[in-house]
């Protein structure tokens, strides 16, 4: 390596944010709940129905004036897993509460099973243009330890003004694999109305699509060798820990209608640095969805280390949004200014080893706002936290001001980037952080992870 590119590396490793265009509106050195009263967070405590190491946000949606937050059961002590809080909260770590009500929580209280509101283990949720708030429970309860599959996988659909069920649908088991694990999705409201809805459901495990038509109620399941992961591509360094996933597909991001009122939808698998894209006319039909390999295209290579799991494009302006594990960073691509996709035309929103550590979610509301999820998972999943340290944050930007300077932005007139002197480029190297996971990972840890190579999230034991 070049000297010079030797000391970008170096800058790149210990600077602390190159750029830091999102504010930070949120955040929490660990999560509390808006409790029915304190006695019954007392109880929940002592019980250990309530562990506050145990709960750890993972996805996000803005909506209206509200706030909603996934907390999925990773391990007993997650009293709720699906979260909403005024966006104008008079503090800034707020409390969390269960949406819709505690009810549909309490897994221990008797009638749970029987309500069609209940909730286990989300992951990602969606709020679409008519009101209505798409959740995607994978059904699985203490998913670092026993793995208990409390409820099928499931879709639920919430009116978002009356905060009533609107309608739960499970995915029908022929539909999934043992290794199935629904992490994402996207959902596509046709511009002739609400009832001609699909949502897009991504099983990283099982490297599949699950198409989901309201309209006809039903699914189906689609798979393609793009959903694969890449296996040179598995490898993560977070925080100084290093790990492997084989994490299939599990960025969709959905551009606006075209005037036959399909869209595209990118996609990637997290363990890949690749894009690919389809047609949404492709998936909807389910005769073509299955036969169609040659409609599936790819977009291009955002470039080593760009290993991305939630993606969310802005339909407005087509400027699509990555969460970047391995860089500690958000990044952007203009899919209309520069088409072509490449490491030149990725774009560095923010990038910050203390404040965009396990950047987790990505969206952009209906006000043009991007907003950002963290959460140090890696450190969650393979040490631990620091209860004294803030480990989760939410941050925002407007759109313009995310990508503001960058090449996504429309006004962009700098020169035109080269590889070697693009921003993301110095940060590609950095091979010598250690492997922290390796040493530090205890064996009841390593064992409680065996189970998870189902679920494609492993920790390698190797040496430093
Ligand atoms: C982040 O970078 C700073 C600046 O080089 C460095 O001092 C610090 O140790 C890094 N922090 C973490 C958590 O890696
Ligand atoms: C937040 O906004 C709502 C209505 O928009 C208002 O009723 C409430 O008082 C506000 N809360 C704070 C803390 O500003
Ligand atoms: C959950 O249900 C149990 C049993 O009905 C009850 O004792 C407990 O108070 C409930 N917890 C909450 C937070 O509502
Ligand atoms: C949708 O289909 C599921 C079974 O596939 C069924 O349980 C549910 O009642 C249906 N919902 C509606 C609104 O038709
Ligand atoms: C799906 O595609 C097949 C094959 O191209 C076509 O014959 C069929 O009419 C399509 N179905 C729908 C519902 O559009
Ligand atoms: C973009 O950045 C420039 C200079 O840094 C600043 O003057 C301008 O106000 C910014 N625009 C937006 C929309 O943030």
């Amino acid at each position: 390596m070049r000297v010079g590119a030797l000391l970008l590396v170096v800058l790149a490793v210990c600077g602390a944010g190159a750029r830091a265009a999102l504010r930070e509106a949120f955040s929490w050195r660990q999560l509390d709940f808006a409790w029915p009263s304190p006695a019954a967070k007392e109880h929940a405590l002592a019980t250990g129905a309530f562990r506050p190491e145990a709960s750890v946000p993972v996805g996000l949606e803005v909506w209206g004036q509200r706030v909603f937050v996934t907390v999925p059961r990773w391990a007993t002590g997650v009293p709720a897993s699906l979260t909403v809080f005024p966006v104008n909260a008079s503090s800034d770590s707020p409390v969390l509460s269960p949406y819709p009500d505690w009810a549909s929580h309490n897994t221990s209280a008797p009638a749970w099973g029987q309500l069609p509101s209940r909730v286990v283990s989300p992951f990602r949720l969606r709020a679409d243009s008519c009101g209505r708030l798409w959740v995607l429970d994978t059904g699985r309860a203490d998913v670092l330890g026993d793995a208990q599959q409390l409820a099928p996988a499931a879709l639920l659909v919430f009116d978002l003004r009356t905060d009533q069920l609107l309608r739960r649908y499970e995915v029908p088991r022929d539909q999934l694999m043992d290794s199935s694990f629904l992490v994402n999705l996207a959902v596509d409201v046709s511009p002739t109305g609400c009832e001609d809805t699909y949502a897009y459901l991504a099983d990283m495990g099982s490297y599949a699509l699950i198409v989901y038509s309201w309209a006809g109620n039903e699914s189906w399941r689609v798979t393609h060798n793009y959903f694969l992961s890449h296996p040179l591509q598995g490898e993560f360094r977070v925080a100084g820990t290093r790990f492997q996933w084989p994490d299939g597909i599990f960025g969709l991001a959905l551009s606006k209608a075209n005037r036959y009122n399909h869209r595209t939808l990118y996609f990637h698998a997290f363990a890949s640095t690749s894009e690919f894209q389809v047609s949404t006319e492709i998936l909807q039909n389910k005769t073509r969805a299955l036969n169609s390999f040659h409609e599936f295209h790819l977009v291009g290579d955002r470039g080593p280390n760009t290993q991305s799991c939630a993606s969310f494009m802005d339909e407005e302006s087509g400027i699509a949004f990555y969460t970047q594990v391995n860089l500690d960073a958000i990044t952007c691509w203009n899919s209309r200014t520069r088409p072509h996709y490449e490491p030149t035309t990725i774009g560095l929103v923010a990038q910050d080893n203390r404040t965009l550590v396990f950047p987790n979610d990505v969206k952009v509301d209906a006000d043009g706002n991007v907003w950002v999820l963290t959460d140090r998972l890696a450190l969650f999943l393979y040490s631990s936290l620091d209860p004294k340290d803030v480990n989760f944050r939410i941050l925002t930007a407007t759109v313009q001001e995310a990508v503001n300077g960058t090449i996504c932005d429309p006004a962009y007139s700098g020169p035109e980037p080269k590889l070697e002197n693009h921003p993301l480029e110095s940060r590609f190297g950095g091979g010598s952080l250690c492997d922290r996971s390796a040493a530090t990972t205890p064996a009841a840890v390593a064992a409680a992870l065996a189970p998870l190579l189902a679920l494609a999230l492993w920790g390698r034991r190797d040496a430093c």
